[in-house]
């Protein structure tokens, strides 16, 4: 294994830490430098560049919220000559501007290895082929695992999201080995084999590479079983890179090795903003190391996970993402995940993996309800159980009472993407 590792994957802890000390002295300088933004925004805090001695140090700067990206739209977080940039991506704004991210050659090529590096992690090998299922576009989904794929070695099939029959032809027909795609878009894939009359365990596929959304162990196992192969999570955010922060190792899948060479990784209380110890949850803020177009100094992710130690790589790990912050229900003063609920769902028998959480308001009231598919051969008396048992684990398990409704197989909306799980009918 380790002749498969690159030179990154080859440093010891303190020669990592010696490379991040002087990486992150260079971005901070960086982007003080040449961008407005990061100047204003440190000057105000009355910290510069050479303040920061040791990583620990970096706890002394601001942080960058979403809305600072926004508020600089298109092009105000860029840090060099706009003729540099050789690519844009951008996020789908869906909750006002998009927040606009830029690339130079090297980054590319930065990210191009990353992804690459995450693939190999993956049990992804040169000469596999990779059929790219995450869209392709201003989202970096699909070129970020474009770019890695061929970097690796490995023969691309770009088939972006959408045309579901489609998809499942080009699997049954080019025989590729490796799939990356959301998980939630992989389950309507599955309904897709069906629904064709393959025997989704028959396909070539032997590895998933699933991320851009929450995700849970259960849903692993789920995926797994299904069409057998090694279910694995890609995490990455735009604003900081694309696809390819953080990997799962096939090996140990024990959670995601963040590419701490290139994105420093912090874990702050999401309310007060003080930075916690490896091994507390909280929310990930993420510093890039090596970014050239857009260096980005301490990203609220809003994402909520814990740091732990490494074990198949040096690098620390962050263990799967519960959630975000933003998705996060507040129901009678009860906080509640939709992979919380995922976990349930896919423990009870006679209900599918397909579900959606209601929120409405009845009064001053708050109400939740679960949406559920039933499996196509469930029976009425199966599906009446199924609903008292979700029902029941959400109130033992969480503490809160939610209305729960087995709907008909094919009811709900299928993912092409990210699944929005949340339809909040509050006005
Ligand atoms: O989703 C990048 C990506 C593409 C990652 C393909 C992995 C695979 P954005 O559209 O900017 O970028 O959305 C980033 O998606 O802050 C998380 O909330 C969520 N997310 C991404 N990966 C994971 C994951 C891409 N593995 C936002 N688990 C992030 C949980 C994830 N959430």
């Amino acid at each position: 294994m380790t002749d498969l590792l690159d030179s990154g994957e080859r440093l010891g802890r303190a020669e990592l830490e010696a490379l991040q000390r002087e990486r992150l002295r260079a971005t901070l300088r960086h982007a003080y430098e040449n961008v407005d933004f990061y100047r204003r925004s440190f000057d105000a805090a009355g910290v510069a560049p050479d303040d920061c001695r040791s990583l620990a140090d970096l706890a002394r700067f601001p942080f960058t919220a979403k809305t600072d990206l926004r508020d600089n739209y298109p092009f105000g977080m860029f840090a060099v000559a706009p003729e540099r940039i050789r690519r844009v991506h951008a996020s789908s704004g869906t909750t006002g501007a998009p927040t606009v991210v830029g690339y130079t050659d090297r980054d590319l090529d930065t990210w191009a290895d990353v992804v690459a590096r995450s693939l190999r992690a993956a049990g992804v090998r040169p000469g596999h082929k990779v059929h790219v299922a995450y869209g392709y576009g201003l989202f970096t989904g699909g070129l970020g695992a474009h770019y890695g794929a061929e970097r690796l070695g490995c023969t691309v099939i770009p088939a972006s999201g959408g045309m579901t029959a489609r998809q499942v032809r080009l699997i049954q027909d080019f025989r590729p080995e490796v799939i990356m795609v959301t998980p939630s878009y992989m389950l309507t894939l599955l309904d897709e084999f069906e629904r064709q009359g393959v025997d989704p365990r028959s396909t070539s596929l032997k590895v998933g590479v699933f991320g851009a959304e929450p995700w849970t162990e259960a849903m692993r196992k789920e995926i797994e079983e299904r069409f057998a192969l090694d279910a694995v999570d890609i995490y990455g955010l735009s604003e900081v890179m694309g696809p390819g922060v953080a990997q799962e190792c096939v090996e140990t899948k024990d959670g995601l090795h963040v590419w701490e060479d290139h994105f420093y990784p912090e874990i702050v209380d999401p309310f007060t903003g003080e930075v916690l110890p490896d091994g507390e949850e909280g929310e990930l803020v993420l510093t890039s190391l090596t970014r050239e177009a857009m260096p980005v100094i301490r990203y609220r992710t809003r994402d909520l996970t814990r740091l732990l130690p490494g074990t198949a790589r040096v690098f620390r790990r962050m263990e799967k993402v519960t959630g975000r912050s933003d998705d996060m229900i507040i129901l009678r003063g009860v906080n509640l995940f939709p992979t919380q609920i995922e976990e349930i769902v896919l423990r009870t028998p006679a209900v599918a993996p397909h579900f959606q959480l209601r929120l409405t308001r009845e009064g001053r009231l708050d109400r939740l309800t679960v949406r559920v598919e039933a499996r196509p051969d469930a029976s009425s008396g199966e599906r009446a159980e199924a609903a008292r048992a979700v029902e029941a684990a959400v109130k033992d398990g969480i503490g809160v009472t939610v209305g729960v409704e087995v709907v008909d197989p094919g009811t709900l909306e299928r993912s092409v993407g990210k699944i929005r799980r949340i339809v909040d009918l509050r006005t």
